[in-house]
């Protein structure tokens, strides 16, 4: 089967896991934590970065730093994967969502500030499937409403919004570190910031809330949201093929974009294109399946699972999820959830495998 992604593990991983392993240091204590939330932090350009055991924790400890909590709001979009919305609920807090953008289907700039209330504390623009939201205009909508901006990169690192890296605008950023991500740590993510405050309240908060000058004294509740000196290692390892990776995500993109051209120009699919303004790194090489296929989206995923190609459905919007469930209607989000999938995009994927994709695909259409 050609996965949909896979993680690209080499002998640099392993010699700093053996290194961690023979040093004792295998919990959340050794050299190799430090040096993946300094090199990550200078990677994106922020200060201070703060690594925890996940993605999902990451944007939980950034709300909470904040000071999200009961009864705030925060908005979201609704097409995202479910962690965005859960961590905001965590917080006691209710997030709130707006629609897709129907051309790169992160959240539409133009749709948040007709949901922001008095109770509006924060945004969370998520950079779906690795393409930028358009940050300028929700920086712009933050600042006239005084509300936080709190950046979910968990699949973006490395691209690029007007030539500066996401993950380095608004309050904090947040990013996941996940088997399937762009570079992982088997399970990881980390909080960004410039605010030294921001830093010191999450690291604090990561650590059960302990007072760092006195050893066991609680001042609040805080979590174990540690990131481990294992996984820190071979993120370090990772980090050093990043930017080798992004290029590779771009190359798999402008095969596909070639080969699937026709299907496009014949409104058979719609491709995920790029803006002008953004640098996307194709965490997911994505498509929308259009009625006019020929066969729909489920039954097409079908017919490439028996040529033994793997693919994903895009995510459900979280509003028609049953946590979530109400009777609002984001017809953009909804159609591109209805007809997305993901295609294989492991950094490991052959010419030959997107080569094969491409066939199968054209093959299946009308
Ligand atoms: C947009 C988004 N946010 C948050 C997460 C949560 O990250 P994790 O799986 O590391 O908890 C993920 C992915 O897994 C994600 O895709």
């Amino acid at each position: 089967m050609i996965p949909v992604a896979e993680p690209c593990l080499g002998e640099e991983e392993l010699k700093n896991v053996i290194e961690a392993v023979k040093s004792g240091w295998i919990s959340s204590k050794g050299k190799f934590i430090e040096e993946f939330e300094e090199k990550f932090v200078r990677y994106c350009g922020r200060k201070y970065g703060v690594a925890t055991s996940n993605g999902t924790v990451a944007l939980h400890l950034a709300l909470k730093a904040l000071g999200i909590g009961k009864d705030d709001e925060v908005i979201v979009p609704t097409l995202t994967f479910v962690a965005t919305a859960n961590a905001v609920t965590y917080c006691n807090a209710k997030p709130v969502f707006v629609d897709s953008h129907p051309e790169y289907w992160c959240i539409n700039p133009d749709k948040i500030e007709e949901k922001i209330t008095p109770r509006t504390k924060a945004i969370i623009p998520v950079h779906l499937y690795g393409h930028p939201c358009d940050m300028d205009l929700i920086m712009k909508i933050a600042e006239d409403h005084n509300l936080y901006v709190l950046e979910d990169a968990a699949e973006a690192h490395g691209a690029e919004y007007k030539g500066e890296k996401i993950g380095s605008f608004g309050d904090i950023s947040c990013f996941s570190f996940y088997g399937n991500k762009i570079i992982t740590t088997g399970e990881g993510g980390m909080c960004l910031t410039n605010n030294e405050e921001l830093a010191e309240k999450m690291r604090i908060l990561r650590d059960h809330g302990m007072n760092p000058n006195r050893r066991y004294w609680y001042d609040e509740i805080g979590f174990n949201y540690r990131m481990t000196n294992l996984q820190a290692a071979v993120g370090v390892a990772q980090l050093e093929k990043l930017d080798e990776f992004i290029e590779k995500k771009r190359k798999i993109a402008k095969m596909y974009e070639e080969g699937l051209n026709e299907l496009e120009e014949k409104n058979l699919i719609i491709l995920h294109r790029e803006m002008k303004w953004a640098k996307s790194v194709y965490w997911m090489y994505s498509i929308l399946i259009e009625d006019s296929f020929g066969m729909n989206r489920d039954i097409l995923m079908k017919e490439l699972e028996r040529k033994r190609i793997d693919t994903r459905p895009f995510f459900y919007p979280m509003h028609v999820l049953p946590p979530y469930q109400n009777n609002e209607r984001f017809p953009i989000a909804e159609e591109i959830s209805r007809k997305g999938i993901n295609l294989p995009s492991g950094v490991g994927l052959k010419e030959e495998e997107i080569r094969k994709i491409v066939e199968s695909l054209i093959l299946k259409s009308k």
